[in-house]
């Protein structure tokens, strides 16, 4: 194994870390940082379980390298609040019981965050190719934009409702 050092900001604070080259930003997160909110599911880049904020935009953590992210302004759910003092994202989500078990619960609120940023800086879904000629958002249109992140337990109309809210 080649061994590399790689310096990142998460939820506000720096890190340099040691890594394998071949580590996932998800293991770096999970297993050396101890940042256990964000979740492994399919490791695969099939799930969203494992969605976090890289530099203003979701990806899948399992699907890139840490050593890709020198200098990346990575934001988990463990930075977006806490018990106490919850995102607005997080406390609907309570509010609509937009969840059962809860595993891909970290990953939905992260993904929705990220939709409404998305939205807001006119960044186009499939289904709207034009945003200024179908605001307000639309049940579709965050389906369709929530579409990477699966719930086995089926929780998804709880879900919308919890981003409509928000989107509001
Ligand atoms: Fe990354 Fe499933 S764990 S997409």
């Amino acid at each position: 194994p080649v061994s590399s050092k790689v310096t990142l900001k998460v939820n506000g604070q720096q890190h340099s870390v040691a890594v394998d080259t071949r580590t996932t930003l998800l293991d770096l997160l999970r297993e050396q940082l101890h940042l256990t909110g964000t979740k492994k599911g399919c490791d695969q880049g099939q799930c969203g379980a494992c969605t976090v904020i890289a530099d203003g935009r979701r990806i899948n953590s399992c699907l890139t390298l840490a050593v890709m992210h020198e200098n990346s302004e990575i934001t988990t759910i463990e930075g977006l609040g806490t018990p106490e003092k919850m995102h607005p994202m997080q406390a609907a989500f309570v509010k609509h019981d937009g969840y059962q078990c809860g595993y891909c619960t970290p990953g939905q609120i992260c993904s929705a965050v990220s939709v409404l940023d998305e939205i807001k800086k006119g960044i186009p879904s499939h289904v709207t190719a034009d945003l200024t000629k179908r605001p307000p958002l639309t049940e579709l249109e965050i389906r369709e934009r929530m579409s990477g992140n699966i719930c086995r337990c089926g929780a998804y109309s709880n879900i919308v409702d919890a981003i409509v809210e928000v989107s509001g």
